[in-house]
């Protein structure tokens, strides 16, 4: 396979993982509940009855793969911090062997030469918070900046780059719209203060960051390039509104697209905190999503619609490598000199499991390209990171999705560096 071509001199390369999805150790060292910790024990909620209860026992084995990702040779590696270790009722008082966790873990890191990424959200809300409302009460946001200033109290002095929170559209979509993601709530449209709160946590946690140092601060969010079918063009740009703009513009241009601007929710002053400026701005890429009209009186405007004629990963989801390019070219031309630095904060596909790997090497090497396309082009994008370093709890799909670059034996725990490793390693060799 030809050698990538050169990205920019300190452009990050690191891989991405959540805490829910790898540590296990749900009950040690006093974490609290979360709501994945209730949503995967009800019943039927989850892909074979799987829970995160053991998951990939990073939170034993971290050492172990803190040497994988030395190893790799990655720059930087993004986790996540579970608020319910740290909180564990999410307010209140603060579990020090919790934060002990993330601070050894940090140390590591720095020891090996890599620049840790904290997320402070990834989706493992404490269930406390959730029995009082969840995201979709205000009280949360402020919970969550009061967390965040908890963590960088303690491991701030060594973390150059925070994430406040992952994909807030997915976790109110899948997690109060629709229902299968935890808490597991139904509210479609009425899900909508979710959104706002989870981006005035944001906001919230931005100031309380930057109170405590010079690190830069961004979100992640879940981006995807809207195709419309035929010529469906309302119902794509209704859709790009939910899934992209609802959350881009109002940390970028402190205003809700129409659709969410007059919510009730809202109180003054509320978008002047979510648009405190911030020094980057993370996207998750899997694929783009093409759209149509949803049929008179269903509950939502848009259905999505399958994207023929390109492969498709184990979870089916379609293979494009250029709606990369394709997005961050798009948000330079929408946002443009609102736009920060952007990191590529995911990316990456699920494969039938073999170590022997070359779908995902194709899929990596054809994103790569595709975001090397992307710089030429003019956007301003200074990092990447592969979803994921371990095969892990694909949430509501349980284990039966294999992401990881490493393949894990979930019976023994045994970690088997895929061919895909080895690919990666010598990509980033190379790339110094
Ligand atoms: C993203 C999530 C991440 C992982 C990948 C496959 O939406 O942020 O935790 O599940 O999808």
């Amino acid at each position: 396979m030809a050698a990538l071509p050169s990205f920019p001199p300190g452009f990050l390369w690191g891989v991405s993982t959540a805490a829910y999805q790898i540590e296990g150790a749900v009950r040690e060292d006093g974490r609290g509940p979360s709501i994945w910790d209730t949503f995967s024990h009800t019943p039927g909620r989850i892909r074979d009855g799987d829970t995160g209860d053991v998951a990939c026992d990073h939170y034993h084995r971290w050492a172990q793969d803190v040497e994988l990702l030395a190893e790799l040779g990655v720059s930087a590696y993004r986790f996540s911090i579970a608020w319910p270790r740290v909180q564990p009722a999410g307010a209140g008082p603060v579990n020090g062997a919790g934060l002990d966790f993330y601070d050894r873990l940090v140390d590591a890191l720095l020891a090996r030469g890599i620049a840790p990424v904290p997320t402070l959200f990834h989706w493992d809300l404490p269930q406390a918070l959730e029995d009082a409302g969840g995201w979709l009460s205000r009280d949360t946001s402020h919970r969550f900046a009061d967390y965040a200033a908890v963590v960088a109290d303690r491991i701030g002095d060594r973390v150059s780059r925070w994430i406040t929170l992952n994909e807030p559209v997915v976790h109110m979509a899948q997690g109060y719209a629709f229902g299968t993601h935890a808490p597991g709530r139904m509210l479609m449209m009425d899900a909508l203060p979710v959104a706002h709160h989870q981006l005035l946590g944001h906001g919230l946690a931005v100031r309380a960051l930057r109170a405590r140092g010079g690190a830069e601060v961004m979100i992640t969010n879940n981006c995807t390039p809207v195709w419309p079918a035929g010529d469906d063009l309302d119902a794509a740009e209704v859709y790009d509104a939910f899934h992209n703009r609802l959350f881009l513009d109002p940390v970028l241009r402190g205003e809700y697209p129409s659709f969410a601007a007059e919510a009730g929710f809202v109180q003054d002053g509320d978008m002047d905190v979510i648009a405190t400026p911030m020094d980057a701005l993370g996207i998750n890429y899997y694929n783009p999503t093409r759209v149509k009209a949803a049929p008179e009186g269903a509950p939502l405007p848009f259905e999505t619609v399958d994207i023929e004629g390109v492969p498709k990963t184990a979870f089916g989801w379609p293979v494009v490598p250029d709606g990369l390019r394709e997005l961050l070219v798009g948000l330079r031309e929408r946002y443009d000199e609102l736009l920060p630095p952007v990191y590529v904060t995911e990316n990456g596909c699920s494969t039938d499991g073999s170590v022997h790997d070359g779908d995902r090497i194709d899929y990596l090497d054809g994103h790569l390209r595709a975001l090397h396309a992307a710089i030429e082009a003019g956007a301003d994008v200074r990092g990447y990171f592969v979803w994921s370093l371990l095969d892990n709890f694909e949430w509501a799909e349980g284990y039966s999705q294999r992401f990881g670059l490493v393949h894990v034996d979930y019976e023994t725990q045994r970690r088997t560096p895929r061919d895909s490793f080895a690919w990666m390693r010598a990509a980033l060799a190379e790339q110094r």
